[in-house]
């Protein structure tokens, strides 16, 4: 079976752009793959975070992984800080990616930019994203499409790894969705949806309720000719919401449009409300079920043992192949 690495960071709740970007994919593959999905609460740490908050994120984080179907008996599900391995090889990473690589990082320009203070930590955050796959031997890493200049930069430093040092690592492929790999921000349709978004109209979370849900959707911008068409260059916010229909709808984009023909948007915004509200009704009541659950202890305990066997082996790896520590007989 091969191996698929992935992970999502508890700056937030999770919002439906990492669900149709991200966990949607990973439910599809892991009745076919070996996997590991991550909770990365150290790259949220990149970015100031309240530790109250963070903690909960966390939690609700787990809950929601296992609430969308992913079956701990299938996948390890862990928490990243619970794995020391992932910094130790993250370090390692980090010396041997080059700081020229890391600027042209466009997450890392976009974070960084009018902020007067910018944590080291968000300038060498994907040389642990590299750590992150590599401990696994991850040979496909489903991702939204924001992620794919990271996955390269993975590849290039897992190719650089294996020629200076030792050929240990697997070279990583990337999956983005066919259909969801961006999905776009409510209030400005040119910029992705971001659960970090400060402006709560900009997402819709998977724990919002039906009400602010509804909210959310009657108030997202579009333009002003009231024809559900699919036109992503000059219609970018009607078009964002007919495809979050059709992957949550199961329609297709043509369905969606003869559907609405001569209806307007007020029909079209009502319906995909209800369509989002029946699509996360069942997600959140498991969660709910789940979120306080020692059930939740347990399996986070269980894929922290178990990532931290498979990891640990390659941080020997990585360390004996860079020569540090001592030789062990
Ligand atoms: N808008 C999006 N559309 C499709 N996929 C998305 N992803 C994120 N936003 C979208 C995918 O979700 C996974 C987890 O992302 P992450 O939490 O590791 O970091 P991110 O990409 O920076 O996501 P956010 O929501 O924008 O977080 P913040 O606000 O903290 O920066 C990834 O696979 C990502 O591609």
């Amino acid at each position: 079976m091969k191996t698929i690495f992935s992970g999502i960071q508890p700056s937030g709740t999770i919002t439906l752009g990492n669900y149709i970007g991200a966990l949607k994919q990973f439910t599809e593959l892991q009745d076919d793959y070996n996997c590991y999905f991550c909770i990365v609460d150290q790259h949220a740490i990149t970015v100031p975070q309240d530790r109250l908050k963070l903690r909960q994120n966390i939690r609700n984080l787990a809950a929601l992984y296992i609430a969308v179907g992913i079956d701990p008996k299938k996948a390890t599900l862990f928490i990243q800080s619970e794995v020391p391995a992932h910094a130790q090889a993250g370090w390692m990473l980090q010396c041997v990616a080059y700081i020229g690589e890391l600027e042209r990082m466009t997450q890392f320009k976009d974070k960084s930019a009018g902020k007067e203070a910018v944590s080291a930590g968000l300038l060498t955050y994907p040389p642990l994203m590299a750590a992150d796959i590599l401990l696994y031997g991850a040979d496909l890493v489903p991702v939204g499409e924001d992620q794919k200049q990271h996955l390269e930069l993975t590849r290039d430093l897992a190719e650089r790894f294996n020629r200076k040092y030792n050929d240990i690592f697997t070279i990583p492929e990337v999956r983005i969705p066919k259909a969801g790999a961006r999905v776009m921000s409510l209030q400005d349709p040119t910029k992705k949806m971001s659960k970090s978004d400060p402006n709560s109209k900009a997402f819709i979370s998977l724990l919002d309720d039906p009400k602010q849900i509804e909210k959310k959707i009657k108030s997202a911008v579009t333009d002003s000719d009231g024809i559900v068409k699919y036109d992503k260059e000059e219609k970018p916010g009607i078009s964002n919401l007919m495809s979050i229909y059709s992957v949550l709808g199961g329609l297709s984009i043509e369905d969606i449009e003869k559907r609405y023909e001569g209806r307007g948007y007020g029909d079209f915004k009502a319906e995909l409300a209800e369509v989002v509200v029946r699509h996360l009704e069942p997600i959140q009541k498991r969660y709910y079920e789940l979120v306080e659950s020692e059930e939740l202890d347990h399996i986070l305990d269980e894929g922290a043992a178990k990532a931290n066997q498979v990891a640990g082996k390659m941080v020997k790896k990585m360390e004996n192949a860079m020569g540090l520590g001592r030789k062990r007989k």
